[in-house]
């Protein structure tokens, strides 16, 4: 499903547009699946995306534009992925329709069900199956996607600016959701797909956390939250009175203590640099605290909204952010599910000549791959 998209040969290039990072992903489809051929990284100048949205569609055409001088990177297609306040995505029951008739009549039945106004929204649904209530209606379950006109706009902006063409939008968590779990139908159904229990995917990045819920293979709740890596920073910085670079560098250098072996950094009277590790570990661990809470939060909302599910067994992670130290253990420990980092390129073969690239960024990879996924699937 995209929120558009416009005929064309070859598979588009998956690109993700982030607060920190630009990044591109070439997927070749091949008898044996999707090979990733290109893949490419570039930093995205500050104030340029903020909270999930393009601000400054002429600084990203240029970190676009870098991308596409980098090895591996060619096509002008390509599918973007949206994640951010103007973009909703819901799970709606209506009464059971055909494919075509609902496509005429999505504008009309959508309003009840999103905040933006249908005129200035893209609209795009996936039908997820029928069923009939006791009182033999039958009805469907339909996944609704709406997207302010707006905020797309500026993305074709940014895009054209480059020189490329958009030829597909797509929601960012169900890309992470496709890279992380794959796309395959045929696969044999896992732990989380037992009846009455699901997973969750989570992607910390630098200004936003994607939290998706997927049942058998759909995406059928999303949500994205500001508590992210660039908040875990700026928790750091605030403690210690540090400039937002030298707290990066602490807060990877720190992580959090490993609560699994009870070892806290205990710093000797006079070590300044233990105590600058202990008050950042200290700092991370109510960031991490709270940013538990904001996950339960979702899941516990999606689990009130759904009547069948009743358990999270296992949450999957990705994301640059993710990689903070013992995230795992704290999260394991908070949401008592099984906490997994995922990884991107499981359901890919990887290139040779892509290799070096896509392995530095593995955790970061996961939208990137998954746009590109759904583009040439
Ligand atoms: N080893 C690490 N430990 C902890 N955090 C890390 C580590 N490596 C990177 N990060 C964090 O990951 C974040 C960057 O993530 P990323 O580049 O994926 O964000 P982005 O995709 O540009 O932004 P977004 O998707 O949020 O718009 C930063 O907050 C950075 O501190
Ligand atoms: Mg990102």
């Amino acid at each position: 499903m995209g929120l558009f998209s416009v005929g064309s040969g070859a598979p588009p290039v998956g690109l993700d547009i982030g607060t920190d990072h630009v990044r591109a992903a070439v997927l070749k489809p091949t008898s044996s699946g999707p090979v990733v051929v290109g893949y490419a990284s570039a930093e995205m100048p500050m104030g340029a995306v903020v909270d999930g949205e393009i601000v400054d569609p002429q600084a990203v055409s240029s970190a676009i534009r870098e991308l596409w001088r980098k090895p591996g990177i060619k096509g002008r297609d390509v599918v973007i992925g949206v994640s951010n306040q103007k973009v909703v995505v819901r799970l709606i029951d209506l009464p059971f329709m055909e494919r075509d008739e609902l496509q005429g009549a999505i504008q009309y039945q959508a309003q009840d069900y999103i905040p933006i106004p249908v005129e200035d929204a893209i609209l795009d649904f996936q039908i997820i199956g029928d069923y009939m209530t006791p009182a033999d209606e039958h009805m469907m379950e339909v996944l609704l996607v709406a997207a302010q006109r707006d905020m797309i706009e500026s993305a074709v902006q940014a895009v054209e600016g480059a020189g490329l063409r958009l030829a597909s939008v797509d929601v960012t968590s169900f890309a992470i959701v496709r890279a992380t779990l794959g796309t395959s139908e045929s696969v044999l159904p896992d732990e989380d797909e037992s009846p009455g229990a699901a997973a969750a995917v989570i992607h910390i990045g630098s200004g936003l956390t994607n939290i998706a819920v997927v049942e058998k293979g759909v995406p059928r709740f999303t949500r994205v939250s500001s508590l992210s890596g660039n908040q875990f920073t700026q928790a750091v910085a605030n403690v210690l009175n540090l400039t937002f670079d030298e707290a990066e560098h602490l807060k990877i250098r720190a992580g959090l203590p490993d609560i699994a072996a009870d070892a806290h950094v205990a710093p000797q009277p006079g070590d300044e640099d233990g105590q600058r590790l202990q008050a950042a570990q200290d700092a991370l661990e109510r960031e991490v605290n709270k940013f538990i809470a904001e996950v339960r939060r979702s899941l516990d909302y999606y689990l009130t909204q759904t009547s069948q599910v009743r358990t999270i067994r296992r949450i999957h992670m990705t994301g640059s952010g993710a990689q903070l130290s013992h995230m795992t253990t704290y999260l394991e420990k908070g949401l008592q599910a099984e906490v997994v980092l995922s990884d991107p390129l499981r359901h890919v073969q990887v290139a040779s000549s892509a290799e070096a690239a896509v392995t530095a960024d593995r955790m970061g990879s996961a939208p990137a791959i998954g746009l590109a996924m759904g583009g040439v699937g």
